[in-house]
């Protein structure tokens, strides 16, 4: 048992500009399990998460819903806590950068930081890419013009600014990355933050903005707001006190021991942070792990591509313990990996309710069938060889879990608990019990296989509460240990034998009743689509307008109009319908997909000069088939019957983008 150690864990502070979704769910999970790993192991943990409310995207969405910045983020702030509370999120802290102690602390670094000769005010031009809050140079952009985060395109902006002298720290970082190999995990991001970056050369950073006012305003310079990044990062010191009266939490856990963090913003944490706290005179954390991302159709989830997966929907179908058991268990932690609802059903029914959930529930069935449920004492059981081999694998199991939580490698520390999951299952079926009860002569061997199954199982119980915080409670229940500290405790499991004799265990429901996969796929289809039309119903759209008589002739309702999934779609080429003057057949990305659609445009547009353009696309058409060709939607266009114009130049939109 550790004494008096500490163990600082973070997960990054998400943006409350939208409920989040099972991607930010992901990096959560991770880091609660990794926190609950570390009180079991009598770690005095620190686990921090919280929200990053400030910045130009949430003051133009809060003006759009009509509400002040402060109100929409309150709103969406509630529902993350709610989140986090059905999915037993066990935070010790949650930080909001617009509480009050966080707006003092950031001043204090800015002030500090410009009094060091550390920031200086210039002016900044650049591209300037609006949903990202970023600024990028020339050789950043991709395809010419286009964020390289979001692939929005960028505006060149102009702004007076204040600027981190990042550039100086370029040396100062390589030689750290270097002399603290374990700095940043996995070992490929180093190479990344040193190749793409580093090396490059660092230019000094933006810190300040004058052109919105939803920030921490500058005390020393009125009109400008700390810009997003000095603001976030510091949440990691400013949450134990950093700036204040009161530097007890500071003075006790940092530095971090973990920044957990999406891969897209391991260089923020690598290199930005670093350079802020080294400038601070302040000691870096000790890790940052950037893990993949949880791709949806090989896609980066986000609300603006419409491809995100409510978690609050999977967590009220499927329990919480299931669904953060998928997300530790399904993806290597590092790697990009993918949510299919197939994958999370076969998951559930395969690993939760067969191995794991027959295994619990075959097990107290046979001791209350053979036994009267009360297990039997050492001297009434009977061992064979065939025991010592899943003694041995029991006696290793806690190494092995450990020595993978340690890697932050999940699934793997998974793979290791059912490997012992599935050893006594296939353990039943080679000591087939139902055969030894038929034998008075058996009995001592019966209760030793059953006393086996127990012990394993209360082992496993216990290396399962990090990931599962719920059902090991379940399981004891069951076994008839629940409450009992000395047999459920971590340490506990190092030792083969703790269960007691005459322990007394009972039948509870199936830990993880089996799913009929196809009824709850077609389920999760029809909530999708309702979530989806409910959003767009409810989206602040100039179609609001009060509808008078909705239901007279003529007149569409709001509902009506919400059926229509209108997007902006970019041609990627055009070509003429084979035996038709009238028909070309476009190619359109939208975003998520590459689109057909059949158009009678030909007499007003040739194909090549097509190609490019943005338009407006019905996304969610019956596909028809004109002239043979199929057509999976319709492009919308002005035609008073002489001439006709494509609704096009959404030049600053990228495709995908919906229209309401
Ligand atoms: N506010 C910043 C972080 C500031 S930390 C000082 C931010 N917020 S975020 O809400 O956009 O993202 C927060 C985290 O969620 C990131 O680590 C990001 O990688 C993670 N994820 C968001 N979508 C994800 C997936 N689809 N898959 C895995 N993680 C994802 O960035």
């Amino acid at each position: 048992m550790a004494e008096n150690k500490t163990y600082y864990i973070s997960t990054p502070i998400y943006y409350p500009s939208d409920k989040l979704h099972i991607g930010h769910s992901y990096t959560t999970v991770a880091a609660d399990c990794m926190a609950r790993y570390k009180r079991l192991k009598g770690f005095d943990v620190m686990f921090l998460t919280g929200t990053d409310e400030h910045g130009i995207k949430i003051e133009k969405r809060a003006a759009a819903k009509g509400v002040t910045p402060q109100k929409y983020v309150d709103d969406i702030v509630a529902g993350i806590k709610d989140l986090w509370s059905i999915m037993d999120i066990s935070y010790d802290k949650f930080i909001r950068t617009t509480d009050d102690y966080h707006v003092k602390a950031v001043q204090k670094i800015f002030k500090e930081l410009y009094d060091k000769g550390e920031i200086y005010k210039g002016f900044y031009e650049g591209y300037y890419c609006t949903p990202c809050e970023s600024f990028w140079t020339k050789t950043q952009l991709v395809d010419g013009c286009k964020c390289p985060d979001c692939g929005a395109e960028t505006q060149i902006a102009k702004e007076d600014c204040y600027f981190f002298r990042l550039s100086k720290y370029s040396r100062v970082l390589i030689d750290y990355f270097n002399d603290h190999p374990e700095f940043i995990s996995p070992a490929a991001r180093k190479n990344e933050m040193i190749v793409n970056f580093l090396e490059k050369g660092l230019e000094d950073l933006c810190v300040s903005r004058s052109s919105f006012k939803w920030g921490i305003p500058v005390t020393f310079d009125e009109g400008h707001v700390v810009y997003v990044w000095v603001d976030a990062l510091s949440n990691y010191i400013t949450a134990l006190g950093y700036g204040s009266d009161d530097t007890s939490l500071y003075d006790k856990f940092w530095p971090c021991d973990l920044h957990l963090v999406g891969k897209e913003i391991v260089r923020f944490h690598t290199i930005i942070w670093p350079a802020i706290l080294m400038a601070l005179g302040l000691p870096l954390p000790k890790r940052v792990y950037g893990h993949g991302w949880l791709l949806l159709n090989g896609d980066k989830m986000s609300k603006s591509k419409g491809n995100v997966v409510d978690p609050v929907v999977l967590v009220n179908k499927y329990s919480s313990d299931a669904i953060r058991y998928f997300l530790l268990r399904e993806v290597p932690f590092g790697s990009d990996g993918s949510f299919t609802p197939d994958a999370l059903l076969t998951r559930i029914n395969a690993d939760l309710a067969n191995d794991l959930g027959n295994l619990v529930s075959r097990t107290v069935s046979m001791q209350l069938k053979y036994f009267g449920g009360i297990a039997p004492s050492e001297a009434d059981r009977k061992s064979e060889a065939i025991d010592n081999e899943i003694i041995g694998m029991f006696k290793e199991l806690k190494a092995n879990v450990e020595e993978q939580m340690e890697a932050l490698q999940f699934p793997l520390a998974l793979t290791e608990i059912w490997k012992c999951v599935s050893r006594l299952n296939k353990y039943i079926d080679e000591t087939a019990p139902w055969a030894l009860a038929k034998n008075e002569d058996d009995k001592p061997r019966l209760a030793q296989v059953l006393y086996v199954l127990c012990e394993g199982i209360r082992i496993i119980g216990v290396l399962l509460e990090p990931f599962m915080p719920r059902t090991p409670e379940r399981i004891f229940e069951q076994l008839g240990i629940a409450g009992n500290a000395a047999i459920t405790s971590w340490d506990s499991c190092s030792e083969w034998g703790l269960y007691p004799a005459g322990t007394v265990c009972k039948k509870g429901d199936a830990l993880f009743p089996r799913l009929d996969i196809q009824k709850e796929l077609e389920d999760l289809e029809a909530i999708k689509i309702a979530n989806a039309e409910a959003a767009k119903a409810a989206a602040p759209s100039p179609a609001q307008a009060p509808v008078k008589d909705a239901g007279a002739e003529g007149l569409a309702t709001i509902d009506d109009f919400a059926k229509i999934k209108l997007v902006i779609a970019e041609v990627v080429s055009a070509e003429a319908v084979e035996g038709s003057n009238k028909l070309l057949k476009l190619q359109l990305n939208v975003g998520s997909a590459t689109k057909q659609v059949v158009s009678g445009i030909a007499k007003a547009y040739k194909p090549e000069d097509l190609v490019g353009k943005k338009v407006v696309f019905i996304n969610n058409l019956v596909p028809a088939k004109l002239k043979g060709v199929v057509s999976e939607g319709m492009v919308l266009a002005a035609s008073n019957g002489c001439s006709l114009s494509l609704l096009t130049s959404f030049e600053d939109m990228p495709a995908g983008t919906e229209i309401y």
